[in-house]
């Protein structure tokens, strides 16, 4: 893909301009041509530039067609404004196969609409027997037209959408095509693309670190379970600081013994958002290549039934010695991240924070539009709101008082795996707070974002990719 950073462009197939809502649009001399049809046009369809209404005029010249899309109210833009302009251009082009963009860019837009273009492209068409073009379709080239130079902001925006879409693939992936071996085998080779280590733990290996809270997940299924560790550590450090993403890698979640109702079960193909989100945020980071130590951990089984799966009242000793009394075999993201959390003390990290698709109440709670967030750590949450801001891959803090370690009792473990039918959310992040004790963490429940349903211009229908733009704005912040 070639992206570009022009001060004047005479030839496009698409140029877009977005701009703020406005009574009367008047274009620069350079698109004089369009100012006519443009008059006649936005009378007749009252187009005054109101966020996420487009236009589109067709030219005479080597400038084939210009899409205005309006950003609303001058005064309520904000990045994600042009990030669902991006987003608009991009369902556009992909609609009519358009391969090559350019838009009229500044050093505040460049990134957040190079990146909605980028996302938006994005489908999930590999396993489907279609027609080309369709089927195969990119973006060849994207044009920023500005006096500034702006190909550091388009590099960036262009890898970190790459990712995204890099864990949008692995999320999308039915459970027959990403097994966590497989899922193992992308990392060793995106790892190697990249520049980072990698390091894959079988279950052997998991015996001797005696992760047998996790261990007892993958009892239960015929593929064995993985430990995948990515590392970056560049040679040139520009922070003290060393931060570990761990991300849920169910590959598939039936439930267990306690097993899901069939109506929907299929979804649960993506209980790996939160290792997905930490593949494609490790990627971003690595291909960047950030100047800090991170590690991303993701701890990948399948959660199905046999004759040695998990049974409920099971009692199995974690990592970190807590006895656990499974009364639900479907509460088994928390099983796996309890050994991966107690996994990451060994990387003494300033932060941890996991991702993970962890309860069905947290998409009750918050629906798709922002992640809940609870950890040990204010200092550490109030980071990661500001980079969710800043990154709109936003993040909401749920209370985790004391109080709710009560519905974790168990009169013959130390804990249970479950709590009550109450603040099931927080009682889960309660759970793995048992497992955090020795650094500053903060968990992020993704069950509700890591789905879009196709209703945000830059996020198609399927995996939304949530947290990886999140987590690569936190790293980044971590270096000011
Ligand atoms: N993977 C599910 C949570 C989930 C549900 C994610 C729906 C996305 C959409 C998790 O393993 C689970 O089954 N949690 C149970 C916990 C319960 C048994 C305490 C749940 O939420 O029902
Ligand atoms: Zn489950
Ligand atoms: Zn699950």
């Amino acid at each position: 893909m070639k992206i570009q950073s022009v001060t004047n462009i005479d030839k496009s197939e698409v140029l877009v301009y977005c701009l703020p809502k406005t009574a009367k649009i008047t274009l620069s001399s350079q698109l004089s041509e369009f100012q006519d049809d443009l008059d006649r046009i936005a009378k007749l369809e009252s187009f005054t530039a109101e966020a996420k209404k487009s236009l589109l005029l067709y030219g005479k010249g080597g400038i084939k067609r210009l899409l205005l899309i309006g950003l609303g109210d001058a005064e309520k833009i904000h990045s994600d404004s042009y990030r669902i302009a991006g987003g608009i251009a991009g369902n556009y082009a992909k609609k009519h196969h358009i391969q090559d963009i350019a838009f009229i860019a500044d050093k505040e837009n460049a990134s957040p609409f190079c990146e909605g273009l980028l996302l938006a492209v994005y489908h999930f068409d590999e396993l489907k027997n279609i027609k080309k073009p369709k089927k195969d379709y990119i973006i060849s080239s994207i044009t920023a037209i500005s006096d500034a130079d702006l190909s550091a902001e388009l590099k960036e925006a262009s890898s970190l959408s790459q990712a995204v879409n890099k864990t949008r693939d692995l999320c999308n992936a039915p459970g027959n095509h990403l097994t966590p071996q497989i899922f193992a085998e992308k990392a060793k080779e995106m790892a190697n693309n990249y520049g980072l280590s990698c390091t894959i733990l079988d279950e052997k290996e998991m015996e001797e670190e005696e992760m047998f809270s996790l261990l007892s997940v993958s009892k239960g299924s015929d593929e064995e379970a993985k430990l995948i560790v990515l590392e970056h550590k560049p040679t040139e450090l520009k922070s003290d600081d060393t931060i570990a993403l761990v991300g849920k890698g169910l590959t598939f979640d039936a439930g267990g013994i306690s097993l899901k109702p069939a109506l929907n079960m299929h979804e649960m193909k993506r209980d790996m958002s939160g290792g997905g989100a930490v593949f494609g945020a490790m990627q971003a980071i690595a291909e960047m290549n950030l100047p800090i130590h991170v590690v991303g951990i993701i701890p990948s089984s399948e959660n199905l039934v046999n004759g040695k799966a998990n049974k409920p009242g099971d009692i199995v000793k974690a990592k970190n010695g807590t006895t656990i009394e499974i009364l639900n075999t479907d509460a088994e993201g928390r099983l796996i991240l309890a050994d991966a959390l107690t996994y990451a003390e060994r990387y003494n990290p300033t932060y941890v924070i996991d991702a993970a698709t962890l309860t069905g109440a947290m998409t009750i709670a918050l629906g798709d539009v922002v992640t809940g967030m609870m950890g040990n750590s204010q200092e550490l949450m109030d980071l990661l709101k500001r980079a969710g801001e800043e990154s709109h891959d936003r993040v909401w803090q749920l209370p985790l008082y004391e109080e709710y370690d009560e519905q974790l009792k168990s009169p013959v473990a130390d804990i249970a795996n479950i709590g009550g039918k109450l603040a099931g959310s927080i009682t889960a992040a309660a759970f793995l707070n048992y497992f955090t004790k020795k650094y500053k963490w903060a968990h992020l429940d993704i069950a509700g974002t890591a789905w879009s349903e196709g209703k945000v211009a830059y996020k198609p229908k399927g995996s939304s990719g949530a947290a990886v733009r999140l987590f690569y704005q936190f790293v980044k912040n971590c270096l000011k």
